[in-house]
């Protein structure tokens, strides 16, 4: 266990979900998270039920249903679930902490979750319930801000906003933590998942102005590539064994 804020996390999600998919859902933020979606759909199975843990708004949630299969989604944040609600009129979108998941053993053929993992106060806790609930032969992929030393800084900067009152979807102060590949691996395998991978993702920031923000996209696939320190967010998958 660590220090993480959750109830705080949850205040913060419930106070900002009706402008969430401004940020996200609009110009930089719609590509990082497309940007962000593709690296997880590609991994994922292109059929079947899947769970996202930390849903937000059901913008995973809904691309994967327009693209793949069925989906469910669980959040802490009531106002993010009533937003994905309205988004994912057809999905199961339940409220609860992704460290106690309140479905039954081997439910889900996939699981995702997107920009959460860092705010999980047991994240073993978390990728223990995500095995369990699998079915064997199915597949977890996490991409979440990774330790690096371009984010160690990270948290700094959201105490300082937070004092100075910024008022922004994600800077706050919660005590959230952020792991390397080794971390993530050794969890991964304690959960159980075999056929583990990493990599990194992401560079063009969508705090940066447009002429930054366009030339940090167009070096995105080559930083990805050649450069990774460069790259922020770090992407999981794993299997359930058979
Ligand atoms: C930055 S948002 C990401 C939302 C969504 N995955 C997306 O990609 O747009 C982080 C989300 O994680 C949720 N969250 C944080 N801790 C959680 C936990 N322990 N269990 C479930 N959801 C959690 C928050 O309420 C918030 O909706």
């Amino acid at each position: 266990m660590n220090g993480v804020q959750q109830e705080k996390i949850q205040r913060h999600y419930d106070d900002v979900a009706d402008r969430y998919d401004h940020h996200y859902d609009r110009s930089h933020g719609r590509c990082y998270h497309t940007h962000l979606s593709r690296h997880i759909m590609e991994v994922l199975p292109k059929t079947g039920l899947l769970l996202d843990i930390g849903c937000g708004t059901g913008l995973f949630v809904e691309r994967y249903m327009m693209e793949c299969g069925t989906a469910v989604g669980i959040d802490i944040s009531r106002g993010m679930i009533r937003q994905a609600r309205r988004r994912c009129k057809e999905s199961e979108l339940v409220i609860g902490t992704g460290e106690a998941i309140p479905f039954s053993d081997a439910s889900f053929d996939a699981i995702a979750s997107l920009l959460a993992f860092s705010y999980m106060r047991d994240p073993q806790g978390m990728l223990n319930e995500a095995f369990r609930v699998l079915k064997p032969g199915g597949t977890i992929a996490i991409c979440t801000l990774g330790k690096k030393l371009l984010t160690c800084g990270v948290p700094a900067i959201y105490q300082i906003g937070e004092r100075m009152r910024v008022n922004h979807v994600v800077v706050r102060d919660f005590g959230e933590h952020y792991y390397d590949e080794a971390d993530m691996s050794t969890m991964f395998s304690a959960a159980g998942f075999t056929g583990i991978q990493t990599k990194w993702c992401s560079f063009a920031h969508i705090d940066l102005i447009d002429p930054l923000f366009n030339l940090a996209r167009k070096m995105e696939p080559f930083v990805e590539r050649r450069l990774p320190q460069l790259a922020y967010n770090i992407c999981v998958n794993g299997t359930k064994p058979e």
